[in-house]
């Protein structure tokens, strides 16, 4: 018998849930979390902009296509939500019967537990202000919550379990930590904690490179292998299904694959199956739910660069830390004869759609610097140099 575990916290904003989500991310759990699908699909908005509780129906089901996911693939669930009322908590919980059925023929057991957090007044409005947010908006936020409030302690659903920490003060949190943890038979092997290792330093930073070009898995290693050793912490960005990522990243001792499409994830999995140290994730480039500082090398091969993107890397790459871009800088390629003047003729990839020739690496290389970058290097590489036949080319790419 598998024993599968998914945990929904539930608190108010600032209550601790975040933290102690993405320190269960580190033994092995999918952190899922409601304020980072609520960004991507809403972009801009409040969440009191959104229309409660129809606009926050595609939020919820989005999470529930998540959680059946992971749990489908044998890893454990926390859900990062306010999940203030037992509509929520029952979108969280409940599992269609083909997800049962899935569950049941791979042998697994599903524990399920509400979790509230909860921290006073005081200690609450510390963090709302240290976070320099609008307490204003933050009351009013509290307040609409309030309006359809049901008390975690009475929700009966199935064999659902409550579990309350009432101070989960940063002086508390490893405790109940701990305690979650043991109930969850998380084991204490193969712990990488991010949160001893990463000192916070200043800001200021040198050594990152742009590469740009299709001849790039030669490349690729040639730039990153010498940056590796055994403390090093990488992220792929867009891995897709983490074939580059396995050819450059060997030897780190823990890297991050991140990619929006469930599917490739999945992929992605099977084929990182006997690395340990590699973790595949679904999170947005443009919303990384990582501390400042954490990673040695971060890498985006082909997957969309932006403006947004590029401050995310500079936020979470450590002092002297190297990001490598890969994306296609479009020069003009003569194939059977005929002049292919745009990227996308050559490589067919959304990303080029539109753009002319050296456009994409002027772009790309003015987001990396306004982001922060200080020493930023264009390598520019023949990539149809590497296949024998344009048609190789075209197919490999597309
Ligand atoms: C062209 S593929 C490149 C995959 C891989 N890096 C490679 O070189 O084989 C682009 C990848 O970026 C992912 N992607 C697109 N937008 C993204 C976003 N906002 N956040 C994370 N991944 C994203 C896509 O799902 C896709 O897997």
């Amino acid at each position: 018998m598998v024993e599968l575990y998914l945990l929904v916290l539930t608190g108010w904003p600032s209550d601790g849930k975040t933290n102690i989500a993405k320190m269960l991310r580190d033994f092995g759990f999918e952190y899922l979390s409601t304020d980072a699908v609520r960004r991507k699909l809403y972009p801009g908005k409040a969440p009191l902009d959104i229309p409660y509780p129809e606009g926050w129906e595609p939020i919820w089901d989005e999470i529930r296509m998540r959680r059946d996911v992971t749990l489908l693939s044998g890893r454990n669930v926390v859900i990062d939500s306010c999940a203030q009322n037992n509509y929520i908590r029952d979108k969280f919980f409940s599992l269609d019967l083909e997800t049962k059925l899935s569950l049941k023929a791979k042998g697994a057991h599903l524990h399920k537990y509400l979790i509230k957090l909860c921290v006073n007044d005081d200690v609450r409005l510390q963090r709302e202000l240290a976070r320099g947010r609008n307490l204003d908006d933050m009351l009013k936020i509290i307040d609409a919550m309030k309006s359809d409030y049901q008390d975690p302690a009475n929700y009966k659903f199935e064999d659902v379990l409550f579990l309350e920490y009432p101070n989960n003060t940063f002086d508390d949190q490893a405790k109940i930590l701990e305690h979650i943890k043991s109930l969850c038979g998380c084991s204490s092997r193969n712990i990488w904690n991010k949160y001893i290792s990463v000192k916070k330093r200043k800001k200021s930073y040198a050594g990152k490179i742009v590469v740009s070009g299709e001849d790039h898995r030669a490349n690729l290693e040639q730039i990153i292998k010498p940056h590796i050793n055994k403390s090093t912490v990488m992220l792929d960005e867009g891995c897709g299904i983490a074939d580059h990522l396995l050819l450059y990243s060997m030897g780190a001792k823990k890297i991050y694959g991140i990619d929006t499409c469930t599917e490739l994830i999945l992929e992605a999995r099977k084929s990182v199956a006997n690395r340990p140290e590699i973790e595949i994730m679904w999170m947005d480039i443009n919303d990384l739910e990582f501390d400042n500082n954490t990673f040695d090398i971060i890498t985006n091969v082909f997957a969309p660069q932006t403006k947004k993107s590029c401050e995310e890397v500079y936020r979470t790459l450590k002092k002297g830390g190297l990001y490598v871009r890969v994306t296609g800088a479009g020069e003009f390629v003569e194939y059977n004869g005929k002049l292919l003047k745009r990227p996308q003729d050559i490589i067919g990839r959304g990303m080029f759609i539109d753009k002319m020739p050296k456009q994409i690496l002027t772009e790309e290389t003015h987001q990396v610097k306004s982001a922060g970058f200080s020493f930023v290097k264009v390598n520019e590489f023949q990539g149809i140099k590497i296949f024998k036949t344009m048609e190789d080319a075209i197919s490999y790419l597309r």
